[in-house]
């Protein structure tokens, strides 16, 4: 595992928008798996700016991503799908073939979760995005989620539902579960480049470094994948 310490939110935003933005470059057909939260947003932001300000084309990549609010419509503006329009789909002028997403609304969430599984083992991901939970969650695998969980519905914990409250009116309006890619999902991924920042991060970032890989920390699953990047700032490396 390679570890990045950064000064702050603004230093890992550039730096990680750089790496993708060199990975697109090297491969334009490239394969990205994608993240979303207040995280990434400032990378998106930047790499967005450093897109438009070359040559490189977006026009033959692919973005998947790592999961979706269940029984929330597409078009509300707290989906995530909304959120991907708004960051990366417009900004990047990708095309509807180029953008695959859990549909949370699927009649037969089941069925869906299968279907998405099947189109990532179909394309596989080059290089995945992740944020963390400050309960060492990626993706929406909550603590005590199997390590060989495909995608899946997940019912999110009270204090991921508080934590997210920030983009909602109200607390009762963030939905209770979702469709997220599972840990195994994620670790097929060839390469792994996980983003934190803030001190509400540094618990989790800690046991992803020191703590030996538990079920109660997902994000430990990491420890098990050849090609993983942190890329954190000195408030979420407090611990490490
Ligand atoms: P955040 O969420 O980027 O909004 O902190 C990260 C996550 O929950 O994975």
């Amino acid at each position: 595992m390679k570890i990045i310490r950064v000064k702050d939110y603004n230093e890992m935003s550039k730096t990680t928008a750089k790496l993708f933005f060199d990975k697109i470059k090297e491969r334009p057909s490239i394969h990205l798996g994608l993240a979303t939260g207040g995280t990434p947003v400032g990378m998106y932001e930047k790499l967005t700016e450093m897109l438009r300000s070359s040559t490189v084309s977006t026009g033959s990549l692919k973005v998947f991503n790592l999961d979706e609010y269940a029984d929330l419509p597409q078009n509300d503006s707290n989906s995530y799908y909304s959120f991907m329009k708004k960051h990366v789909y417009n900004p990047w002028g990708l095309k509807e073939d180029q953008c695959f997403i859990p549909d949370g609304t699927a009649e037969n969430l089941q069925e869906e979760c299968r279907r998405y599984e099947a189109l990532l083992d179909e394309n596989g991901v080059d290089i995945q995005l992740l944020g963390a939970g400050a309960n060492g969650h990626i993706g929406f695998n909550e603590p005590g989620t199997p390590f060989d969980s495909e995608t899946h519905v997940e019912k999110l914990k009270s204090t991921t539902r508080e934590a997210n409250a920030r983009f909602f009116p109200s607390l009762e309006e963030v939905p209770t579960h979702a469709v997220t890619m599972g840990i195994s999902s994620i670790l097929k991924a060839k390469e792994i480049v996980l983003i934190a920042s803030g001190e509400a991060k540094a618990e989790a970032i800690n046991s992803l470094v020191n703590s030996s890989m538990t079920e109660e920390w997902p994000i430990t699953a990491l420890q098990q994948h050849p090609d993983v990047t942190v890329i954190v700032d000195e408030t979420a490396a407090a611990s490490i």
